[in-house]
């Protein structure tokens, strides 16, 4: 596929060529992107200010707006991912020989906060599973863990009680290994903000925004399930699956539909969609598995 450029499109444009985009895509993707039922302008992506002016990252502060006006207070160059680990190539990696001779792709993606806001958001990254294939995964890793960057000189709130730091999320191995997951690098073509977690986060698209981890330094393997950050504030309502479920509410409010940022050609709520959205490709992951009790 040709390497999309988003950095001179609007996203009026990028709506509008769509069609071509993702003839030129493979069927697995593309089949990815154009989810049953879903309306076109579902995929319509949010604009650039929306995307990353209206974020969660609380190492910035809780604020929507904390993130853009205080992240660039982080260094993100150099940059060193620990690998470790049941792995074959363990170490302590430079961003960019981790990264080197993975494909980057285009990937624009449904994204559902647990707090029921959504975007689109056009991602730039490799896929995890190629990622996961060049270190060398053993047999006998079941999950992969991810920790975020521990420096509270540069991240203002790790001097905050707010979470147990570092921040912290995990996959199950097929979860991590399934074509839709994504590290992502980049957004609209240019290099990932860093109020979007900069240089290098996870994307996964069928579950809640707070499994995509952000500034990550470290990837473990493991057979055991790994701790995770919201997980352990309040278990009850943060589940270490966190599939996006509109059958399954959150104790304190409804899953069931979605306020979209920026509001779009609808404006106000919309249904949220099972897997949100992604239920053709991602369902037989959790096949006999009751999704109420593995929220
Ligand atoms: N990663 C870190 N390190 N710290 C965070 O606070 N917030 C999570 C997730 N990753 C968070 C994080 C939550 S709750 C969401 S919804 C998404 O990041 C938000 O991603 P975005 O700001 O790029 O939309």
């Amino acid at each position: 596929m040709k390497p999309l450029t988003f950095a001179d499109v609007t996203p009026e444009s990028l709506y509008l060529n769509r069609r071509q985009i993702m003839a030129g895509m493979t069927a697995m993707t593309a089949a990815a992107l154009a989810p049953r039922a879903a309306r076109a302008e579902d995929l319509k992506p949010n604009t650039f200010e929306e995307i990353t002016g209206y974020n969660n990252y609380y190492e910035f502060g809780t604020g929507k707006e904390d993130p853009a006006a205080n992240a660039s207070m982080l260094k993100t160059d150099p940059w060193t991912v620990k690998v470790d680990g049941m792995v074959d190539k363990p170490g302590d990696y430079a961003l960019a020989d981790l990264l080197s001779g993975l494909k980057v792709e285009d990937r624009v993606y449904r994204f559902r906060c647990v707090e029921a806001w959504s975007m689109v958001i056009p991602w730039q990254g490799v896929p995890l599973a190629a990622l996961l294939d060049k270190i060398g995964v053993q047999p006998s890793a079941k999950y992969v863990a991810f920790e975020t960057l521990l420096r509270p000189e540069e991240m203002p709130g790790q001097k905050m009680g707010i979470l147990d730091w570092p921040y912290r999320e995990g996959l199950r191995i097929d979860e991590a290994m399934h074509p839709l997951t994504l590290m992502a690098t980049g957004l609209y073509g240019k290099p990932l903000p860093n109020q979007n977690g900069a240089p290098i986060r996870l994307v996964v698209p069928w579950k809640y925004g707070f499994k995509g981890v952000k500034a990550i330094v470290r990837i473990t393997l493991t057979d055991q399930m790994p701790q995770t950050t919201w997980n352990m504030m309040a278990s009850n309502e943060y589940g270490f699956y966190a599939n996006v479920n509109p059958n399954v509410d959150h104790p304190r409010w409804s899953q069931a539909s979605e306020r979209r940022i920026g509001g779009g050609l609808f404006g106000g709520r919309q249904d949220t969609l099972m897997f949100n959205g992604y239920e053709d490709q991602v369902a037989s992951l959790y096949k006999g598995m009751d999704l109420a009790v593995n929220y």
